[in-house]
């Protein structure tokens, strides 16, 4: 499960053109722009995918299509075998920056996904797991406007756990935090996809971002997104990517195809 196929994927958007002032009817066509063009991915079962692309290239794009909430030009973009034709609430979730509803509690905001199971012993011992996983025990009954930007996403990291889908998107999950807040949020994602072995598509623009946490890693070139580099790599947890020879040079090759040439 988890497992999802890309073949020739196409998405335009139709930016529609306003009526001209002088009064003539205009054209409702509008000018149509290639975000993705002819894009082939695999993500495997159970696979850390990180994508790297400069701002504007459709990565957002290409993970709203994939949860189902955007629709494809054409192409084809298959999840377990099945072709995406909208959204799964069952096997997907999607981590947002905000996602956490502001009227209920951590607690209530990390039971989301099973507030309807039958055994409320065990929706309480899973949403309970997931809390200590993520070291918000004692906050169970905070709104999320009593806790900081990190303790917010280590939150919806708890509802992601519970809610234990076969994938899990995440689309630069960690902007705006203080840099050691991330290095700590690395490393909770790192543990939740050793644990759950499910496949996590993870957007980022930090290099060593996805060097540190990623099995596959994927550069997008400029729009529209064509693929630039795409690796796996079976190095262990934690990486050292100074120290190792082949994690210091997939650095260097993912600056030179974002276009650095100055950081390496
Ligand atoms: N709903 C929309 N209608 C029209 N154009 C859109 C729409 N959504 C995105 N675009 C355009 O598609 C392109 C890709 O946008 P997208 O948000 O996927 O980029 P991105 O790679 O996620 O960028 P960033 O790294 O800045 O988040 C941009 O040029 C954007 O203007
Ligand atoms: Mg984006």
């Amino acid at each position: 499960m988890g497992h999802v196929v890309i073949k020739n994927l196409r998405k335009e958007y139709v930016e529609r053109r306003r009526e001209p002032r002088d009064g003539s009817r205009g054209s409702h066509q509008g000018d149509t722009l290639a975000v993705i063009d002819g894009l082939d991915l695999e993500f495997r079962d159970g696979e850390l995918v990180c994508i790297l692309g400069p701002s504007g290239c459709g990565k957002t794009t290409l993970i709203r299509i994939l949860a189902g909430f955007e629709r494809k030009t054409s192409g084809s973009v298959l999840i377990d075998g099945r072709e995406v034709d909208g959204p799964s609430a069952d096997n997907i979730f999607v981590f947002q920056h905000s996602g956490l509803l502001p009227w209920m509690t951590v607690g209530q905001n990390a039971a989301l996904a099973v507030r309807r199971m039958a055994n409320k012993q065990e929706m309480a011992t899973r949403v309970a797991e997931a809390i200590a996983m993520v070291e918000l025990e004692g906050f169970e009954s905070h709104y999320p406007h009593q806790l900081s930007g990190g303790m917010q996403r280590r939150a919806e990291l708890a509802r992601a756990l519970v809610a234990n889908p076969e994938i899990l998107f995440m689309d630069e999950p960690f902007s705006g935090l203080d840099a050691l807040t991330r290095l700590k949020l690395r490393e909770e994602v790192i543990n939740m996809h050793e644990l759950l072995e499910k496949t996590i598509l993870f957007i980022t623009h930090d290099i060593d971002e996805a060097l540190i946490m990623g099995d596959h890693l994927v550069v997008l070139g400029d729009r529209p997104a064509r693929i630039k580099v795409s690796e796996r790599l079976d190095e262990p947890h934690p990486r050292n990517l100074t120290g190792n020879p082949r994690l210091a040079e997939l650095r260097k090759q993912l600056h030179r195809s974002l276009g650095v040439h100055f950081a390496l």
